[in-house]
């Protein structure tokens, strides 16, 4: 599969959504309240479930769009950049979905009954060891970890707009 010099349409909206939806995701859950042993989840909650499965279905359609249309590194980009720019774009790949199936898991290990946009019933997925994960502050851990992977990848596109000045920026702006 040959691969185009810049990002689509498709890839560019993909992005930019789900860059938005991380953004409300992480205000509603800082802001929702805390959980406490038998507790039945309120509004909050289930806004924060059903963002967070949009982001899921979303991260995999962008998963499977950027493998069948692949885009070639910037040409301005040094061989350690490269590597390190294809690096943090696979593990924030990986740690949205670790983070969407450590929410799931934790709503489905509680039996909690959630309608998604009040609408669809949230299917109720056990992982295996989903007791495990759901004792444990995975879901936590993952969106810390996830939290600092965008640093690192805001900060490198912060970079590449004053410092190298090299238009990778544009390739996610413009195409
Ligand atoms: C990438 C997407 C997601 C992000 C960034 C995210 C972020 C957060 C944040 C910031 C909190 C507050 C925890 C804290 O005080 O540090 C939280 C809690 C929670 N989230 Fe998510 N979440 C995501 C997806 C999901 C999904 C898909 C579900 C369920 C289907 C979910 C269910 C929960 C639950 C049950 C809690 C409360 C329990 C806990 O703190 O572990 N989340 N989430
Ligand atoms: C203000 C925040 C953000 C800015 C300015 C930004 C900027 C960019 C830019 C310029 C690129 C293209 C890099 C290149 O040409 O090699 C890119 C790619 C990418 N960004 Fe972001 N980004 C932001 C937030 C995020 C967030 C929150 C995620 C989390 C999912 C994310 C995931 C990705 C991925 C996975 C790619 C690689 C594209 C691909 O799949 O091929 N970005 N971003």
């Amino acid at each position: 599969m040959t691969a185009s010099a810049n990002y689509g349409t498709t890839a560019r909206t993909l992005h930019w959504l789900i860059v938005a939806l991380l953004v409300v995701q992480y205000l509603v859950g800082w802001f929702m309240p805390d959980i406490h042993r038998g507790m039945q989840p309120g509004a909050p909650m289930f806004l924060h479930v059903s963002v967070g499965m949009l982001i899921l279905v979303l991260i995999l359609l962008r998963l499977a769009w950027r493998l069948t249309h692949p885009v070639a590194p910037a040409a301005a980009l040094a061989p350690w950049q490269r590597l390190a720019a294809a690096g943090v774009h696979w593990l924030l790949y990986l740690m949205v979905f670790l983070t969407t199936m450590s929410g799931w898991n934790f709503v489905a290990v509680r039996d909690w009954q959630v309608k998604l946009f009040a609408l669809v019933p949230l299917p109720s997925v056990a992982l295996p060891g989903a007791d495990f994960l759901a004792r444990g502050h995975w879901h936590q851990l993952f969106e810390y970890a996830l939290l600092g992977l965008i640093g690192l990848h805001v900060a490198a596109a912060v970079l590449h707009v004053f410092v190298y000045r090299d238009g990778v920026m544009q390739r996610m702006l413009r195409g």
